[in-house]
C-alpha cells in the first residue's frame, strides 16, 4: 500500500494498580495450587483494579507516562483509539472518557474491540491515520479490566487475568529518522467466537436477573482450543510479516508476544526457532491483561534498557473474535 509519511513509535508508557493477587491468594478462592498455576501457566501474581478503579483510570495513568516520556505535547494529540473489551461503559468510548480527562478537544476518539489482539489492531489503524497525513500523533492505549468480569469461581478462568494498561504514541516520522513502523498484519475467524466470548450483557442476551444468576457476564473460554490456535495463528502472524518485509527472524532484536500462557510463548520461540533470551516475557508479575500486555511488556522492557532506539521488535497476538496480528517496527 503507498504511503505519504512514515510512522514510528514515539514513546511507550504503562500503569498497573496497587493491589496484588498471588497463587497463594487464589489458592484461598478456588480449588486450585500455585504449583499447577506456574507450571501450567508460568504466572505468579497479577494486579487487581479496586472498586472504584474503571479502565480510563488505568489507561490515564499510563497515558500521561507515554506523554511525558516523548517530546509530543498534550495540545499536539490528534487521534486517540483505545483497545479494550473492558471499557468503563458499553457507550459512551473509553477514547472519550480519556479525551475529557487529558482536557483535549474536537478530536476523533473511538474505542476497538478485538479482545487480546486489540492494541495490534489499534496500531494497525493509527498507523493509516499517520501514513496518509490524516493525523500527526495519535495515543494509543490498551486497557483491561478483566477481573471485574471473573467468574470467581470458575477455576479454569479466574487464575488467569490481571488489569493493567499500556499506552503508545505513534507519530508522524521524517524520512531520516531510524524509528519506523515497517509494517502491520490483522486477521480474524469469527467463526470460532464462541470459544473465548462474554456471552450477556449486549442485545443478543441483555442482562437480567438470570443472566447475572448464571455468571453470563463474565469471561467463558474453552481453553485448550484458545491454546492451539494461539500458537498456530501468532506463528503465522509472525512468519507472514517477516516474509512480505524480506526479513528473516534472526533480523529481529525482541519479540514481544501477547502474555497468556508461558507455555504459548515458548512453543512459538521454539516454532520460530528463536532463543527464550530474545523473548520480552513478563507473565510472571502480571498475569494476562489481555489488550494490555503488549504495551506494558514493550514499556518496561524499554525503561529496563533491554529495547533501545533502532532496534527491530516484532510484536504478535491472539485473543476473542478470534482475532491475530502482528506489529513489525524499528524501536
Ligand atoms: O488471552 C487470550 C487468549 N487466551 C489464551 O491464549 C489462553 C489459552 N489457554 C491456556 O492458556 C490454557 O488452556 C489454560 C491455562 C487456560 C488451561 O491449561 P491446560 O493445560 O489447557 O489445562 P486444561 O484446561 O486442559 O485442564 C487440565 C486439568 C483439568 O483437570 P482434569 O479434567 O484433567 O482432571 C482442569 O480441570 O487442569 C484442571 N484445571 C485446574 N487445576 C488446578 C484447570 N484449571 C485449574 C486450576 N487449578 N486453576
Amino acid at each position: 500500500m503507498s504511503k505519504t509519511y512514515n510512522a514510528k513509535f514515539s514513546s511507550f508508557g504503562s500503569f498497573t494498580p496497587a493491589k496484588i493477587l498471588n497463587n497463594f491468594d487464589l489458592e484461598k478462592i478456588v480449588d486450585t495450587s500455585d504449583e499447577w498455576i506456574r507450571t501450567r501457566t508460568g504466572m505468579f501474581e497479577r494486579h487487581i483494579a479496586s472498586e472504584n478503579e474503571a479502565a480510563s483510570d488505568l489507561a490515564y495513568q499510563a497515558a500521561v507516562r507515554a506523554i511525558e516520556s516523548s517530546s509530543v505535547k498534550y495540545k499536539d494529540i490528534d487521534h486517540i483509539i483505545i483497545a479494550t473489551i473492558s471499557g468503563d461503559h458499553p457507550f459512551p468510548s473509553t477514547a472519550c472518557v480519556i479525551q475529557k480527562k487529558l482536557g483535549l478537544k474536537n478530536i476523533p476518539a473511538f474505542d476497538i474491540s478485538a479482545g487480546c489482539t486489540g492494541f495490534i489492531y489499534a496500531i494497525d489503524v493509527a498507523r493509516q491515520y499517520v501514513e496518509n497525513g490524516a493525523a500527526q500523533n495519535i495515543l494509543v492505549i490498551g486497557v483491561e479490566i478483566l477481573t471485574k468480569i471473573t467468574n470467581w469461581k470458575d477455576r479454569n478462568t479466574c487464575v488467569l487475568f490481571g488489569d493493567a494498561a499500556g499506552a503508545a504514541i505513534i507519530s508522524r516520522a521524517e524520512s531520516s529518522e531510524i524509528s519506523l513502523i515497517i509494517d502491520s498484519l490483522i486477521e480474524a475467524d469469527g467463526s470460532q467466537g464462541e470459544y473465548l466470548i462474554q456471552k450477556a450483557g449486549g442485545s443478543r442476551m441483555p442482562a437480567s436477573h438470570e443472566t447475572v444468576d448464571q455468571n453470563l457476564h463474565t469471561v467463558y473460554m474453552e481453553g485448550n482450543r484458545i491454546f492451539k490456535s494461539a500458537i498456530k495463528c501468532m506463528y503465522a502472524a509472525c512468519t507472514e510479516i517477516l516474509a512480505r518485509n524480506d526479513l528473516k527472524v534472526a533480523d529481529i532484536d525482541w519479540i514481544i508476544p501477547h502474555q497468556a500462557n508461558l507455555r504459548i510463548i515458548e512453543a512459538l520461540a521454539s516454532k520460530l526457532k528463536v532463543p527464550m533470551s530474545k523473548i520480552i516475557v513478563n507473565i510472571e508479575k502480571y498475569g494476562n491483561t489481555s489488550s494490555a500486555t503488549i504495551p506494558l511488556a514493550v514499556d518496561e522492557a524499554i525503561r529496563a534498557q533491554k529495547i533501545r532506539r533502532g532496534d527491530k521488535i516484532l510484536l504478535t497476538s491472539f485473543g476473542a473474535g478470534l482475532t491475530w496480528g502482528s506489529v513489525l517496527a524499528r524501536y
